[in-house]
């Protein structure tokens, strides 16, 4: 491939999540999560492991924002846990909590970083759950009323905001396949949650309009590219159904204010759900988006269904490489996704929220980390993202996954996604050859 050298506004970042790296999950009076309650719960995360330490990021944030700036990215994009700021999920304000978020956008500020904040990364306060969770309505006012608080604080100095993070993720694997939290498997409180998911997220987008903050607001997705592995009418079918499922429920509310009319019609008939309430989709329709967030991992190669309770069935693509998470590596999927979001949504900004890659990360006796396959990883998915650019599509900048190895979610410690390594003995941070190669790459403005 040529060089591939970005436009110069090119906004270059890295992106965590709270739960993901803070750990102190009782200082400064911080409620439980569902996170903490799944974590500690036997057999639900890969060797027992929880958030309690993580990367202890709560305490070393300056440390953090130091490497940060070392790396010379231009934005942070992290997460807010809610039951810092709100220990029950409402009611009234803890400022322990809040005083960290406050000083990290500051140390931030400082080292002329641009703060991307998340509003939602999975961590519902876990009073919230037990009345309901994201299945009852209700979760999206306190969620309102909790970003309103986050605006209300941070707006002055935060210009970037995700409501949520991959909501796909949070209904779906929270509530439907039970293997995140709060490990409940319901397909129709899966769909529920993934309405008022949309909901909450048109909510909080008109709270911050009335605010006449001048910033950007927007939503970040995962989204696939769905590729049918027969050339047949029945697998054509499975790939227009996977990418309903994954996709277009979540992209047709957000950038229309409905949902897709194939997919409505089967969660209706099979599951009698969502409820949608009079106005909700008057009320995303008019909530539009500043950006949309796009996380990217790999594509969906997928053909008919065995069992006719399912829509498709996914299949392991033959001789292609794969990821320690055993993702298909497709660098081709994004310039895919990304020019079929410009072309069938109306040209939308766009920012990468998320892209990276697992791998084993194996430490040299001397204990340097050559990952030369992460690059690799990475260089493949700029060179797709240029390419996507310099077809016309209005891509604004691209935030590494992840800026340190983290909890992995129900993988725990195990899967390691960082430019730095940490040593969750010691906490110690060690630069992987793919941060230095990463800062060149920032440096240079591109490949
Ligand atoms: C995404 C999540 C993020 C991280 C990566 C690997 O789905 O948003 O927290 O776990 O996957």
């Amino acid at each position: 491939m040529p060089d591939a050298i970005f436009p110069s506004d090119f906004l270059w970042g890295t992106a965590t999540a709270s739960y993901q790296i803070e750990g102190a999950v009782h200082d400064g009076s911080r409620g439980e999560s569902i996170w903490d309650r799944f974590s500690h719960t036997p057999g639900k995360v890969l060797n027992g492991d929880t958030g309690d330490i993580a990367c202890d990021h709560y305490h070393r944030y300056r440390d953090d924002v130091d490497i940060m700036e070392e790396l010379g990215i231009g934005a942070y994009r992290f997460s807010i846990a809610w039951p810092r700021i709100f220990p029950e999920g409402r009611g009234k304000l803890n400022s322990a909590g809040m005083d960290f978020y406050e000083n990290l956008v500051d140390t931030l500020l400082a080292k002329n970083i641009a703060p991307a904040v998340t509003l939602y990364h999975w961590d519902l306060p876990q009073a919230l759950e037990d009345k309901g969770g994201w299945p009852a309505r209700d979760t999206a006012d306190y969620f309102t009323d909790y970003a309103c608080t986050v605006f209300e604080r941070l707006g002055d100095r935060v210009k970037m905001w995700i409501t949520h993070n991959e909501p796909w993720v949070t209904a779906f694997l929270g509530y439907d396949l039970g293997m995140h939290a709060p490990g409940i498997r319901d397909k129709a409180k899966a769909l529920r949650a993934s309405h008022h998911l949309l909901l909450s997220h048109a909510k909080a987008v008109q709270v911050y309009r009335g605010l006449g903050q001048n910033g950007k607001i927007g939503i970040t997705l995962n989204l696939a590219p769905a590729y049918a592995q027969h050339d047949t009418a029945e697998d054509e079918q499975a790939a227009v159904l996977s990418d309903g499922y994954l996709n277009r429920w979540f992209l047709d509310p957000v950038f229309k204010g409905t949902y897709p009319e194939d997919m409505a019609k089967i969660y209706r008939e099979r599951y009698d759900a969502p409820d949608i309430g009079d106005g909700d989709l008057e009320l995303m329709q008019s909530s539009t988006i500043d950006f949309l967030g796009v996380n990217y991992d790999s594509r969906k190669l997928v053909t008919r269904p065995e069992k006719p309770e399912d829509l498709f069935r996914d299949v392991k693509p033959q001789g292609a490489e794969f990821t320690a998470m055993g993702w298909e590596i497709f660098p081709e999927g994004l310039y895919a996704l990304l020019t079929r979001l410009d072309g069938d949504y109306g040209r939308p900004e766009l920012y990468i929220t998320e892209n990276g890659a697992a791998f084993e990360d194996a430490r040299t006796s001397e204990g340097r980390i050559e990952d030369e396959d992460r690059i690799d990883y990475l260089r493949g998915h700029f060179e797709q993202a240029h390419r996507a650019i310099q077809d016309g599509v209005n891509l604004k900048g691209y935030y590494v996954w992840s800026l340190m190895d983290n909890f992995e979610w129900a993988f725990g410690y195990s899967r390691r996604f960082g430019l730095i390594y940490v040593d969750f003995d010691d906490l110690t941070r060690t630069w992987k050859q793919s941060a230095r190669w990463y800062r060149d790459v920032i440096a240079r403005g591109g490949v």
